[in-house]
């Protein structure tokens, strides 16, 4: 019997709702043919940004944007994205295809896309192949008021008013894609950039350092150790891949054994998550420094016949099973992870929505991303949790993932996974500190593991109402279907 314990009462620390974040990068068609479509368009469009996107994500609130980049981050040069779009400068985007790259989405559009999506920006500056300088003088632009050279640019280009932008990223991946750096030199880096990104009399930044790559653990040691008083937050990327990262699997087409696979590995985040925390407590017992999990998700092979270097990958039930439990251990580490941005929004690895012309599909991903939106700036209510193994692999992971929240006015919501593929279970949950009246709940799942919508079949896995959970007295009884996402609202 799995059973799990909510103590209502002693939930205190808020969920960051910047844990619900998402990242678009100049990769394959997230933000050209993404995003951006162009004023002239057939497709509707806001000042060239596609509307049914921008409805699909004020749809499960949004609270920010990563951009411009991932590994394009460290070849943007900014100014290139600036100015009268027909004279903007191209380059090639050595990374994702080869493809070139015009600028016409720069840092205007995106603070216009910012503001349409009602979200707020993150910006990740370029340190591998950027000066100090470049990085000042573009956090100069979009924030500084007081007239000077950038301020008077940013107007001349048609914006005299600052903007906010709260979250400033010093580089990324500089461990790799970002300049191939030892920790021990970065540190001495970031700390130069951090002195020269200032703050203006109306604009805080939060700093973001580069962070860890997976389970580097002495990346986070000497970054805190080094650098800890100057950062507001420290990163860490983790991708869930199926296979190798030569050989990562199909992102539809995947065995029962694949599916427990991918549910460990997507498992291993509560492990990192939980190492990385213990070291910054050395260095941060108050947790001032947030663990940034800037980039997460599933990355499998792209589908058949389109470009290696777009990472265009179908998105199943299995995904929105990755998301649920990955979303649920982020919130389990509020105190410490502070945001988390899923990769990536449109059209690249584990996105909310995929386009084809006019056309747009929601993924299962995103359903589990407006399914949890409720968890955002709740309080988190600690768990006791006494939850069945599954042994694969000569690893163990739980049958059921779980997480739960109170909101101001009092209301519970629970957020639970089944990860077995093929076994139903039963859950009794003991509510603490609150006398429930009435339960009720949503559900993703579907009769196949790797069910998706398509642009044909658009509805196939969307969420349901659920009737298995009842009340009986200071217990609720959950019976979960195989391989599915429940959400419970406690009143
Ligand atoms: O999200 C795709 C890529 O993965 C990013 O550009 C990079 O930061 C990471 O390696």
């Amino acid at each position: 019997m799995n059973r799990i314990v909510l103590n209502v009462d002693a939930a205190s620390t808020r969920i960051s709702r910047h844990v619900y974040g998402h990242f678009a990068e100049h990769l394959g068609r997230c933000i050209y043919d993404g995003f951006w479509v162009g004023t002239d368009s057939p497709i509707p469009n806001t000042r060239g940004i596609r509307n049914d996107l921008v409805d699909a994500l004020r749809a499960i609130d949004i609270p920010n944007l990563r951009w411009p980049g991932g590994c394009f981050a460290d070849d943007y040069h900014w100014r290139d994205g600036v100015g009268p779009q027909a004279q903007r400068a191209s380059m090639v985007n050595a990374h994702w295809g080869g493809v070139t790259e015009d600028n016409s989405f720069g840092t205007h559009e995106f603070m216009d896309l910012c503001e349409l999506l009602a979200c707020e920006p993150y910006v990740c500056g370029n340190v591998g192949s950027g000066t100090v300088r470049e990085m000042s003088d573009w956090v100069q632009y979009m924030t500084a008021s007081a007239s000077c050279p950038m301020s008077d640019l940013r107007a001349a280009n048609g914006r005299p008013d600052p903007w906010k932008v709260r979250y400033w990223g010093v580089g990324n991946e500089t461990w790799g894609c970002g300049g191939n750096m030892r920790v021990e030199y970065y540190a001495d880096v970031y700390r130069r950039y951090a002195t020269y990104l200032r703050n203006q009399p109306d604009n805080r930044l939060y700093r973001i350092a580069v962070g860890a790559n997976s389970d580097d653990y002495h990346w986070t040691d000497v970054m805190m150790r080094d650098a800890g008083p100057m950062m507001d937050g420290l990163s860490l990327h983790y991708y869930t891949v199926t296979g190798s990262w030569s050989k990562k699997g199909s992102a539809t087409e995947f065995s029962a054994d694949e599916w427990m696979t991918c549910m460990r590995k997507a498992y291993r985040i509560e492990e990192l998550v939980t190492r990385h925390a213990t070291i910054m407590d050395r260095y941060d017992p108050d947790k001032r420094v947030g663990l940034i999990v800037d980039e997460w998700g599933t990355w499998h092979d792209v589908e058949p016949g389109t470009n290696p270097g777009f990472l265009y990958q179908q998105n199943t039930l299995r995904d929105a099973l990755v998301a649920g439990l990955s979303l649920n251990s982020f919130n389990t580490h509020a105190d410490r992870v502070h945001m988390a941005n899923i990769a990536q929004t449109i059209n690249v690895l584990q996105a909310m929505a995929l386009t084809s012309a006019e056309r747009l599909v929601l993924t299962p991903t995103y359903h589990v991303f407006e399914m949890y939106k409720g968890h955002q700036n709740a309080s988190l209510i600690p768990l006791v949790l006494d939850i069945e193994q599954i042994e694969f692999d000569g690893a163990q992971i739980p049958r059921v993932s779980a997480s739960a929240s109170v909101s101001d006015a009092g209301r519970v919501l629970v957020t639970l996974c089944n990860l077995d593929p093929s076994a139903p279970t039963t859950l009794t949950c003991e509510l603490r500190g609150v006398r429930a009246t009435s339960v009720t709940g949503r559900v993703l799942t579907a009769p196949e593991t790797n069910a998706h919508n398509t642009f044909d079949d658009p509805d196939r896995v969307t969420p349901q109402p659920f009737d298995g959970a009842e009340i009986d007295g200071a217990t609720l009884i959950v019976r979960m279907p195989a391989k599915s996402v429940v959400v419970l609202q406690v009143e």
